[in-house]
C-alpha cells in the first residue's frame, strides 16, 4: 500500500508516460493532478503508440481505476475525443474514469485569449515593441511559447474566482451566471486583441452539451484515493509538465500556470501530504526544454540537433521542434530539493548512444563567480553560464540491456554520476522507446 507521486524533474518531456505506464500495471488507481491537455505522454506498446493529453497514462491497463483531481483543468471536447478514441481502439474504458467536480473546464474564450496573446505577444517582438513582462530583461521573449491550449487562461479565471466547473454544468442558472461574468471581461479582452468576442448563449449550449457525459464519471478523488489506500492498494499520483515549469519554483514567467511539483500532487487531488510515501523523478539522461525562458546548457550547434534528431524531439501536443542541451545537475539538484525526491528515474539513455562524448554540467559562472546551487533569484538565471564537463561516450545500442552489467562500462560510469551527483537514488532507466526497455535498479545503482 503506498502512495506515489511521479513527476518531471525538468522541463517536461522527460518520458513519464512510459513510467507511469510501467508504475500502473501494479497500480489500483492513477490520478492526474495538475494541468490540462498542454501535456502530452506517449507509450509504445506492442509497436502500437498511444497518446495521451488528459487521461492518465494507466488507462491501457484493464484493472486500473484513473482519475482528474481538481487540479486539472479539462477541456470537455478533448476528453471525449479522448474517451471516443480508446473505444474505437478496443480499449475497455467504461467504468474506469473518475472525475472531481471541483475541477475547471477549459472554455472556448479560454483558448481563443490564450491564442490571441501569443500572436500579440509575437507580433510586438518582430515589431520591436516593448512588450516583455515587467521584470523580464530585454534579451527575453515576450511570448511565453504556450501550448495555446487555453490552460493559462482557465488558472486565471480560477484563481480570480470566476471559473467554471465540472459540477456547474449540473446547474444551468450558475452555468449561466458564471460565463456571463468571465465573458463580461473576457470579451474585452479579446477585442482588445482583434478577436471577436463570444455570445453568453452559445457557449452556454456548448457546455451544457456535455453533462451527460461528465456525470457518470463524478467522484470525490481525495476520499476515492483514501479509500483505495484503506484496502492496501496502490495509487500513482501522475505529474504533467515539470518542475522547472512549475507556477512557483519553476523559471517564472517562462512557466505552466499550475504546480506539477509534488507538493502539488496533495492540493491537486484533496490528500494530505503525509499520505505520500514516494516520490520519483523522471529525468532524461540529457535535457529539453520547449518555448521559451532560460535553459542554462542550451546546445546551439551541430551536437544539439543530433539530439533532436536522435530523440525525436518533437512535442506529442504542438508538434515543436523542442531546444536540446546536456544534463545539468543544478536544474536536477534543485528538483530533489522542491520536490523530496525519494528516486530517479532516467531515461532516454539510448540516445546518447554514437556521441564521442557526453557531456554534463555541474555548476554556472554567475558574474565570474562558481555556483552549486539554483540562484535564488530567477532573473540572474539568465546570466549564468553553464560549466560543462565532458566523459567518454559510448557506441554500443543500449535498447536491448535490462540489467546494468549489460551497459558498456562508459555508460554505467555516466549513470553513477548522476546518481552521486543529484544525490538520489536511480531506480529506473529508460534504454529505449519500447515500454519493456527498461532497467529496474531496485534500490540504486550504488
Ligand atoms: P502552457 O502550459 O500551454 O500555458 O505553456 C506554458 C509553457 O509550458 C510553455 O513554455 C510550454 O511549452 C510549456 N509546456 C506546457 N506543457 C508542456 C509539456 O507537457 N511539456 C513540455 N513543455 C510544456
Amino acid at each position: 500500500m503506498t502512495v506515489t507521486v511521479l513527476i518531471g524533474a525538468q522541463w517536461g518531456d522527460e518520458g513519464k508516460g512510459k513510467l507511469v505506464d510501467m508504475l500502473a500495471e501494479r497500480a489500483d488507481l492513477v490520478v492526474r493532478y495538475q494541468g490540462g491537455n498542454n501535456a502530452g505522454h506517449t507509450i509504445v506498446r506492442e509497436g502500437e503508440t498511444f497518446a495521451f493529453h488528459l487521461i492518465p497514462s494507466g488507462v491501457l491497463h484493464a484493472g486500473t481505476i484513473c482519475a482528474l483531481g481538481n487540479g486539472v483543468v479539462i477541456d470537455p471536447q478533448v476528453l471525449r475525443r479522448e474517451v471516443d478514441g480508446l473505444h474505437e481502439r478496443g480499449i475497455d474504458f467504461e467504468g474506469r474514469l473518475r472525475i472531481s467536480p471541483q475541477a475547471h473546464l477549459i472554455m472556448p474564450y479560454h483558448v481563443a485569449l490564450d491564442e490571441a496573446r501569443e500572436i500579440a505577444a509575437i507580433a510586438s517582438e518582430r515589431t520591436g515593441h516593448a512588450g516583455a513582462p515587467a521584470g523580464v530583461q530585454s534579451k527575453d521573449s515576450a511570448a511565453i511559447g504556450t501550448t495555446r491550449r487555453g490552460i493559462g487562461p482557465c488558472y486565471a479565471d480560477k484563481t480570480a474566482r470566476r471559473g467554471v466547473r465540472v459540477e456547474d454544468i449540473f446547474n444551468e442558472e450558475l452555468l449561466r451566471d458564471r460565463i456571463t461574468a468571465a465573458l463580461s471581461e473576457t470579451n474585452v479582452l479579446l477585442e482588445h486583441y482583434g478577436h471577436e468576442g463570444f455570445s453568453v448563449g452559445a457557449v452556454l449550449d456548448q457546455v451544457r452539451a456535455h453533462a451527460d457525459f461528465f456525470r457518470p464519471f463524478i467522484a470525490d478523488i481525495g476520499v476515492l484515493i483514501e479509500r483505495v489506500r484503506e484496502r492496501g492498494g496502490e495509487v500513482l499520483l501522475e505529474g504533467a509538465q515539470g518542475t522547472l515549469l512549475d507556477i512557483d519554483h519553476g523559471t517564472y514567467p517562462y512557466v505552466t500556470s499550475s504546480s506539477p511539483v509534488a507538493g502539488g500532487a496533495a492540493t491537486g487531488t484533496g490528500i494530505g501530504p503525509t499520505r505520500i510515501e514516494r516520490v520519483i523523478g523522471v529525468a532524461k539522461v540529457y535535457a529539453t526544454r520547449v518555448g521559451a525562458g532560460p535553459f542554462p546548457t542550451e546546445l546551439f550547434d551541430s551536437v544539439g540537433d543530433q539530439l533532436v534528431e536522435r530523440g525525436g524531439e518533437f512535442g506529442t501536443t504542438t508538434g515543436r521542434r523542442r531546444r536540446c542541451g546536456w544534463i545539468d545537475f543544478m536544474a536536477l539538484r534543485r528538483a530533489a530539493q522542491v520536490n523530496g525526491l525519494t528516486e530517479l528515474a532516467v531515461t532516454k539513455l539510448d540516445v546518447l548512444s554514437g556521441f564521442e562524448q557526453v557531456g554534463f554540467c555541474d555548476s554556472y559562472e554567475l558574474d565570474g563567480e562558481a555556483i552549486t546551487e539554483w540562484p535564488p533569484l530567477t532573473g540572474d538565471l539568465q546570466r549564468c553560464v553553464p560549466v560543462v564537463e565532458m566523459l567518454p561516450g559510448w557506441l554500443k545500442d543500449v535498447a536491448s540491456a535490462r540489467s546494468l552489467d549489460e551497459l558498456p562500462e562508459e555508460a554505467r560510469s555516466f549513470l553513477r554520476l548522476i546518481e552521486e551527483r543529484v544525490g538520489v537514488p536511480v531506480t529506473f532507466v529508460g534504454t529505449g522507446q519500447d515500454r519493456t526497455a527498461v532497467i529496474d535498479l531496485g534500490a540504486g545503482i550504488a
